[in-house]
């Protein structure tokens, strides 16, 4: 039996490895994607060869530009935010991650595949809705919901009886759990569950504390073709490498930390510290150049429906009909959202200081307090909020407001 193991190099994937070849006697393909969470792949290969992976069953893929192109990109033009607050890091990587890994399934001829994820969170069901989505029939193996490790203890006395290496600092507990990625870091667990606790400073990773940036903003105009960002202070880059950049500026600056309390798919709370250097300001520069190249009626829906569409890619519904439907009512959306937006980055913030585009709708002319404009004659608007007002008056009058 073949399965192919989403496997990070770490100590928790190493042992499912050990595990699937033990209690399955399967034979282990295992899949390390980088998505850019800052760590070196060879590492996982060597520790795949170590634990007597064969080199032909090592995949290791490079998908930074594909994750940023098709799938984060794509929810930006969505201006995604989940509660109001959560730009999603976590929820957009793993239907790519399983898409691969179905892929390579397939490549292989496996007829399982295997993901790290706890019974109790969201990554189970965005990992395995991905998976069935798109192989209705693979099997799934989720170590966590199956095995009767009992206590932490166990679990690494089974990595010592099968010569898992086990850094010394993994001997005791971690202190919170991790995942990464290039649009940011999640930290849970731990010393971060109680919500009435400030998140100690080492908890964060890819940002200065906006106390500790500079005193002197950081100006960068962002450049949109057709929704998404394609340039910064009018160099080329492609979709990885904008964002790799916008981190870096988002980092120096202090900008994209935030501290939630979210709620789960399953059905609990859990609380977060989240990092998203690069997207926060993407966000915001995005809904700049929107400012100026979107209809009014376009741009409310679209804000109707994001909130949707938040919840499908929170709730690890990417490959779904209606995810594909809101995308491409989005993407019809964004056909004339290009242009240059000005940022300043200061100490945690991110403001748009301008914005310009060939396509605008902003008509000076129109909105001026100057005389001008044809278009626009005062003597309409007296009809038009006459019209409006009508309702409010009849109401006044009958609930006894006049007097
Ligand atoms: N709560 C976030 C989400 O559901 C992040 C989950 C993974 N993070 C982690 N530290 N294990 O998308
Ligand atoms: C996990 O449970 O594996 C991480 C947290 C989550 O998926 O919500």
């Amino acid at each position: 039996k073949k399965v192919v193991l989403a496997y990070s190099g770490g100590l928790d994937t190493s042992i499912i490895l050990k595990w699937l070849e033990t209690e399955y006697g399967a034979e282990v393909i295992t899949f390390t994607a980088d998505l850019g969470q800052g760590e070196e792949l060879a590492p996982a290969k060597e520790k795949a060869l170590k634990l007597g992976i064969k080199p032909e069953n090592i995949f290791i893929d490079d998908l930074r530009e594909e994750f940023v192109r098709d799938f984060i990109f794509p929810m930006f033009r969505a201006n995604t935010v989940y509660e109001g607050q959560y730009l999603l890091g976590t929820s957009i990587a793993r239907p790519l991650i399983a898409k691969r890994q179905i892929e390579i399934a397939k490549m292989v001829g496996a007829d399982a595949v295997c993901h790290g994820a706890t019974g109790k969170g969201n990554d189970q069901v965005r990992f395995e809705l991905g998976y069935y989505g798109l192989s209705p029939d693979i099997r799934v193996i989720a170590p966590w919901r199956e095995w009767d490790f009992k206590s932490r203890e166990a679990l690494l006395d089974f990595a010592e009886k099968h010569q898992i290496p086990i850094a010394k600092d993994k001997r005791g507990e971690s202190p919170f759990s991790v995942d990464a990625n290039l649009l940011h870091s999640s930290s849970e667990g731990k010393v971060l569950e109680d919500p009435a606790v400030e998140a100690p400073e080492f908890v964060h990773q890819r940002t200065i504390a906006p106390e500790d940036a500079p005193d002197v903003a950081t100006v960068i105009t962002i450049s949109y073709e057709k929704g998404d960002p394609v340039a910064i202070d009018g160099v080329a880059m492609s979709p990885a490498e904008i964002l790799t950049k916008l981190n870096q500026l988002g980092h120096d600056n202090g900008i994209g930390r935030l501290d939630l309390v979210e709620n789960r798919f399953v059905g609990m709370k859990s609380r977060g510290v989240y990092e998203t250097p690069g997207g926060t300001i993407m966000l915001a520069a995005h809904r700049g150049i929107e400012s100026i190249t979107l209809d009014r009626g376009a741009m409310h829906l679209k804000d109707e429906l994001m909130p949707k569409y938040a919840s499908l890619v929170y709730n690890g519904f990417w490959f779904s009909p209606e995810r594909e439907m809101l995308q491409a009512a989005i993407d019809k959306s964004q056909e004339k959202v290009s242009g240059t937006v000005r940022v300043k980055l200061y100490k945690g913030n991110t403001t748009i200081i301008g914005r310009e585009s060939p396509n605008s709708l902003y008509d000076q002319e129109l909105v001026t307090f100057e005389e001008g404009a044809v278009a626009y004659d005062h003597k309409d608007a007296e009809g038009f909020i006459k019209l409006n007002a009508l309702r409010l008056r009849v109401l006044a009058k009958r609930d006894n407001r006049e007097g």
